[in-house]
């Protein structure tokens, strides 16, 4: 089961990602995740693309490709993966293409209104990368991980005026992703409402994924 997560910043890839990978066994690969790792490591790739990411900026195709083509080689991609957050640009889906085979891609559809509002409750566990929100998904204790106990942070790129520079990226690059999966007969691509709430979609996506295993 090879799967993209598609969607506008703050979508809720990530929190149905995890979601994803919980039921059906397989790795979530977050590009971003990937690139803030590296940025806190302050290893070479890191300091490469520290600026970018915070800025709410692209990071160069070549550099993201690499990192997803060397992650799927993984023994654990072996029976499938889950790609939350690419591939971002045309030049990254044609470059996947060459790598990979997708069976889905599923698209989570939210406002810009909306996504306004919810990164900027966003809070985050950066060490399990469990994620919170302030109102729709409130940790048991304010502020703490539910799991660990430890501080929630807020990502430096969820102000309001880098998550408005994110949008107006995602628009002008990320967004012709859609017409171009959609008519890509290759892949199925469905679109779903994100402002449904989160266990609401986690169970239409669910369903439609067990179809899928029990299909194969
Ligand atoms: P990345 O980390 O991929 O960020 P993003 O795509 O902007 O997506 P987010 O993680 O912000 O949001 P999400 O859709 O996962 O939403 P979440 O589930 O957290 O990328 C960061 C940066 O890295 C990029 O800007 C770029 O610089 C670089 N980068 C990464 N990949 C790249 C690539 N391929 N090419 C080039 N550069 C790349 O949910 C958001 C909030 O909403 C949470 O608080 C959550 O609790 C809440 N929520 C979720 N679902 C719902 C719901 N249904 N109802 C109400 N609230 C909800």
């Amino acid at each position: 089961m090879r799967l993209i997560l598609l969607g506008s910043p703050g979508a809720g890839k990530g929190t149905q990602a995890k979601l994803i990978t919980e039921r059906f066994s397989i790795p979530q690969i977050s590009t971003g995740d990937i690139l803030r790792a590296a940025i806190q490591k302050g290893s070479t790739l890191g300091k490469e693309v520290k600026e970018i990411v915070e800025s709410g900026r692209l990071v160069p195709d070549e550099i993201v490709t690499q990192l997803v083509q060397e992650r799927i080689k993984e023994p654990d991609c072996r029976s499938g993966f889950l790609l939350d957050g690419y591939p971002r640009t045309i030049a990254q889906a044609e470059a996947l293409e060459q790598f990979s085979a997708i069976d889905y891609v599923i698209d989570i559809d939210v406002s810009d209104r909306e996504i306004i509002e919810r990164l900027s409750g966003r809070r985050i566990h950066p060490q399990s990368g469990r994620i919170y929100h302030i109102k729709h998904q409130p940790p048991h204790e304010a502020g703490k991980d539910d799991v660990t106990g430890e501080p929630l942070i807020q990502r430096k790129d969820d102000t309001e005026e880098t998550v408005r520079k994110r949008l107006a990226v995602y628009h002008e690059q990320t967004s012709p992703l859609r017409n171009y999966y959609q008519q890509n007969k290759a892949v199925r691509y469905i679109k779903l409402d994100g402002t449904k709430p989160v266990d609401e979609l986690k169970k239409t996506i669910h369903e439609l994924l067990t179809q899928h295993k029990e299909v194969i």
